[in-house]
């Protein structure tokens, strides 16, 4: 499973980056509210720190405004992933830009049958929000497994991207339901490497070493 980091935060984004486990990177424009800071320029910057897919997302609500932003996004940098709603417009945007060549990640899903639309677009990315599912009692994973029952079956190539991820464990169940990509919050995916006993057995090793008086290099 690929790891998406979901912000616009540049600082956490470059920091995540030089750990190696970053495959790309998703943005809306709550998280661009949120950075402060211009759009275009937090863009490109996150473009040229992060090799794989960063996700930018249209705001216009019909089809040619979001083709005309998509295609002014996608100018930006080669990775640029133009996000689009999941609307009759958002889909109609989303054959045309795929069209293009440009990669097209199609959000606010909340239902199989809107993925199936997704794909049958040509989507590059579908972005299921589990979090939002389970916020309003439904079960955002049930939705993982039925996109990826029904891209297998019909062989869609759109990758299943799990979106509004908000715990450690939507991610562990995003793996086995077989997700093709997580976009997760920065804290969640620094958690996602914290265990207690691997604090503790670290220290044991530490102390025990230490009374050998010995070094490695
Ligand atoms: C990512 O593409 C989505 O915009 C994001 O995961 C939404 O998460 P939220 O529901 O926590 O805002």
């Amino acid at each position: 499973m690929k790891f998406f980091v979901d912000t616009a935060d540049v600082a956490e984004i470059r920091a995540l980056a030089d750990t190696g486990l970053l495959d790309g990177v998703t943005t809306n424009p709550s998280l661009v509210a949120k950075a402060g800071r211009p759009f275009r320029e937090i863009v490109a910057e996150i473009c040229a720190i992060v090799a794989g897919p960063v996700s930018a997302e249209v705001t216009a609500t019909d089809a040619e405004g979001m083709i005309a932003e998509g295609r002014s996004l996608a100018a930006i940098a080669d990775n640029v992933a133009v996000k689009v709603p999941l609307t009759m417009d958002g889909l109609k945007a989303c054959k045309t830009l795929s069209g293009e060549g440009t990669m097209v990640n199609v959000t606010l899903c909340f239902s199989a049958n809107q993925a199936l639309l997704a794909a049958k677009a040509g989507a590059t990315f579908v972005s299921p929000f589990i979090g939002r599912l389970d916020d309003i009692g439904l079960d955002g994973l049930e939705l993982i497994g039925e996109i990826r029952t029904i891209y297998d079956n019909y062989g869609f190539e759109t990758e299943l991207l799990a979106a509004s991820i908000r715990t450690v464990n939507h991610v562990r169940l995003c793996a086995l339901a077989g997700a093709d990509v997580a976009t997760i919050p920065p804290a969640i995916i620094r958690q996602l490497v914290s265990h207690p006993l691997t604090d503790k057995g670290l220290d044991a090793f530490l102390a025990d070493w230490k009374k050998t008086g010995q070094t490695i290099l």
